[in-house]
């Protein structure tokens, strides 16, 4: 898909990590890009939801909104829940009803964190937090809303010849059921999807990225955070085995753009190149900033935290590169860049 011209709407744009880099790429790149927080649109309402939907119309849809508190959402669960799964389903279900393409983030905390090497887009996803698992069930959400309309599309194929005018009463049926916060069955919404993806627009498919460790210039997090600690003391304990790949939101922009163009759908990993640890992590920026603090490594148990992290939740990008025919720069040259920037930015 060719994004010059196309219009995005991207949740999360205006106060989102990931979502203000998004925007400002596809800005660049283009694309005629609107930012949705939760004061435009009030995610409680699915209806809502849809409503901004059919009065924003939109090539391509882009969810980067979740509870990413993961601490607090041991605490929080039923707002975790409201977030990762029910904003997501509705957002996912609005998409089929407006024919937009969806771009859906999620995390590699969706695994269990057992495995040694790589976890692979085929590896069992069996979360360990409420963050974790309310991400899961969120992804379960989107695959069933798309799903659905996959088996609708085969089925409608095969028999369904229908009259046009049956085909707008399904549409608004189910805009109707969207519009007044109706929490539609997957057997409710099989039969007017069935009708509504027999008309053209909605031809469209999805993309699931899960993205870990992520970075970015836009908003406060990790790397930041121990960067400006590390300017303040002598020495720092950090973590040293739970293991990881990060990503840096510049790159995650740029290859979902590229994952576009090339007209990939489903579920894809997508981080730098390269696993490492949270002492390495923050070691390494310290040291590229120049900041002179001392940083030990620590074990998971000397830094005991309300929610439970996966030992090793390091991603596999081979289905990624693939698809991209190219590899992604590591890790290492991403802080690099966030370094620079970081420092040289007013
Ligand atoms: N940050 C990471 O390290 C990380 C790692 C792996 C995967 N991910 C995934 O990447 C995607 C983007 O993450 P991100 O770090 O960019 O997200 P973020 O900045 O923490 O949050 C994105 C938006 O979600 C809403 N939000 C977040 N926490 C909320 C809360 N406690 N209560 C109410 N609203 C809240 C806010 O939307 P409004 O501004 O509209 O109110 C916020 O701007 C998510 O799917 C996340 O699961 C992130």
């Amino acid at each position: 898909m060719d994004i010059k011209e196309k219009k995005i709407l991207i949740f999360g744009g205006k106060n989102g990590l990931l979502g203000q880099c998004l925007v400002v790429y596809f800005q660049k790149q283009g694309a005629s890009v609107q930012a949705v927080s939760s004061l435009d649109v009030n995610y409680a309402e699915a209806s809502d939801i849809a409503k901004y939907l059919a009065e924003n119309k939109s090539d391509i849809v882009v969810n980067a909104v979740a509870y990413t508190a993961v601490d607090l959402a041991e605490k929080e669960e039923e707002k975790a829940y409201f977030l990762n799964v029910t904003v997501a389903e509705n957002i996912a279900k609005a998409c089929i009803v407006q024919g937009s393409f969806l771009i859906h983030y999620s995390t590699d905390f969706v695994f269990s964190g057992e495995k040694d090497t790589l976890y692979t887009e085929e590896d069992e996803a069996k979360a360990c937090s409420v963050y974790g698992k309310t991400k899961l069930l969120g992804e379960q959400k989107v695959l069933s809303v798309f799903s659905l309309k996959e088996q609708t599309d085969t089925k409608q194929a095969a028999h369904l010849k229908t009259r046009a005018d049956d085909e707008m009463q399904a549409e608004a049926k189910l805009t109707a059921a969207l519009l007044t916060d109706v929490q539609l069955t997957d057997s409710q919404l099989i039969e007017p999807l069935s009708l509504v993806c027999n008309g053209a627009k909605n031809q469209k498919g999805y993309l699931l990225l899960r993205i870990s460790w992520v970075f970015g210039l836009h908003k406060s997090n990790f790397l930041e955070k121990i960067m400006a600690f590390a300017k303040e003391r002598d020495e720092l304990k950090i973590v040293a085995d739970q293991f990881g790949s990060p990503s840096f939101t510049e790159d995650i922009a740029k290859l979902t753009h590229i994952l576009l163009e090339k007209d990939a759908t489903g579920l894809y990993h997508m981080s730098n190149s390269g696993k490492t640890n949270w002492y390495e992590f923050a070691k390494y920026a310290i040291e590229r900033a120049g900041i002179s603090c001392s940083v030990k490594a620590i074990k998971t148990e000397e830094y005991p935290t309300p929610a439970k992290r996966p030992v090793n939740s390091a991603l596999s990008i081979n289905k990624l590169e693939k698809k991209i025919a190219s590899s992604v720069r590591p890790w290492q040259e991403a802080v690099d860049e966030y370094v620079q920037r970081l420092l040289t930015r007013k």
